[in-house]
């Protein structure tokens, strides 16, 4: 992600950061990708999460990026709390976004200086939100008519100084949703802000602006345009005339076609905005997200199965939910004269987890107390994967 959208910052285009909510728009996001040769996002926001099981849906986002053949990043978009952008991490994220822009200036710092700091150690580049942009994605906006708040260019640059964020979603005047007529966007501010901070900016709220704002967006630092309501409507309109067509539609004679609806109007943002075709230089210069394995295999002093079974039951609970790892396999030896009896496998996100995981107080506690006591003679190596 980071990569990527300093690739778009320096080159003048902007990615898209699709949002989905089912398997249909997942499919219609990489269809497109591939037919544009364009780097994409794909997008899982906090606040769809009622409308899809997000750690389903993180398997298959993964395994659609895994297996194309165009730069994919997976993100979180409007992370809540802490947890959530622990949680989208440990699932396989590789960006997370930091919502508290509805708070008082000095608490937005706190919290998401916090999640910067995590997000970090675990290799995540972050997004901030400053301001606030309103409206509901997918939703008519002026059923939610909350007020803009502007983003001031001091305010911004306090913000990205304090918190060290990598990426900040500006508000200017766009809204979230479906609206009547176009917004008037403040282009002078982004501009102010752009000079000011010289990070990839990002625009919340994309539905709904004309070629020319899009334009103009990206001349003014905007490399990451964040887009669901379009889509949606695209599928939704589809599904209606497949309905008129035929009153006794089931499931799939109602969705049939709405993947292709998506994908032409994804199609027509990646060529819009600049994407389009860049596929191959950003994979020229961005670095693989690829997993780090670390890999210990010991004998116990113990002789009490108890306590080593506890003590392997305890490790895979509490190790899992440390920042940056994926998962935690235990194992014990097939073959009885095995010179190692048991193992562990530990799979870390980025290779920064190496020193965040092992300095971590949960993991300190639990190998001082639980593990090295019955662990003496083990061997222990991160391996990177060298396989994709
Ligand atoms: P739209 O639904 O208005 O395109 O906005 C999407 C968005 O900003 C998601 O974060």
């Amino acid at each position: 992600m980071q990569d990527m959208l300093e690739h778009a910052y320096r080159n003048g285009y902007a990615v898209g950061g699709f949002d989905l909510v089912s398997l249909d728009f997942l499919e219609a996001i990489m269809a497109a990708g591939e037919a544009q040769r364009s780097p994409l996002i794909i997008s899982l926001a906090e606040s769809h999460f009622d409308y899809y099981d997000f750690e389903l849906a993180m398997a298959a986002a993964e395994q659609a990026a895994k297996r194309g053949s165009i730069p994919v990043a997976i993100h979180l978009d409007h992370g809540a709390s802490y947890d959530s952008a622990v949680k989208a991490i440990n699932l396989g994220c590789n960006g997370v976004m930091v919502d508290v822009s509805q708070a008082a200036f000095d608490e937005n710092v706190a919290r998401t200086k916090t999640i910067v700091d995590m997000s970090h150690a675990c290799g995540v580049p972050v997004e901030g939100e400053l301001g606030y942009v309103a409206g509901v994605e997918g939703e008519d906006a002026e059923k939610h008519p909350g007020d803009v708040i502007y983003t001031s260019v001091d305010e911004a640059k306090a913000y990205v100084a304090q918190t060290g964020v990598d990426f900040l979603a500006v508000s200017i005047g766009t809204v979230h949703g479906r609206m009547q007529g176009r917004p008037v966007l403040d282009f002078e501010r982004l501009q102010q802000i752009n000079r000011a901070l010289q990070i990839p900016l990002v625009i919340h709220g994309g539905t709904g602006l004309s070629d020319e704002q899009f334009t103009r967006l990206i001349e003014n630092g905007v490399a990451k345009i964040n887009y669901y309501t379009a889509l949606a409507d695209a599928a939704g309109n589809k599904m209606r005339d497949n309905v008129a067509a035929d009153k006794r539609s089931g499931y799939t004679g109602i969705v049939s076609g709405i993947q292709q609806a998506m994908r032409v109007e994804i199609e027509r943002c990646m060529r819009l905005w600049g994407s389009a075709g860049k596929a191959d230089a950003v994979l020229a210069t961005a670095t693989a997200w690829q997993p780090v394995h670390h890999v210990i295999i010991y004998n116990t002093d113990s002789d009490d199965a108890a306590q080593v079974s506890h003590m392997m039951q305890e490790g895979e609970k509490v190790l899992s939910q440390i920042p940056g790892v994926r998962r935690v396999i235990t194992g014990k030896a097939v073959q009885a004269d095995a010179r190692y009896r048991y193992s562990w496998l530990i799979e870390f996100v980025h290779e920064n987890v190496i020193d965040s995981y092992r300095d971590h107080p949960d993991h300190v506690a639990f190998a001082n107390h639980l593990f090295r006591p019955v662990a003496g003679d083990r061997i222990s190596i991160d391996f990177s994967q060298t396989s994709r």
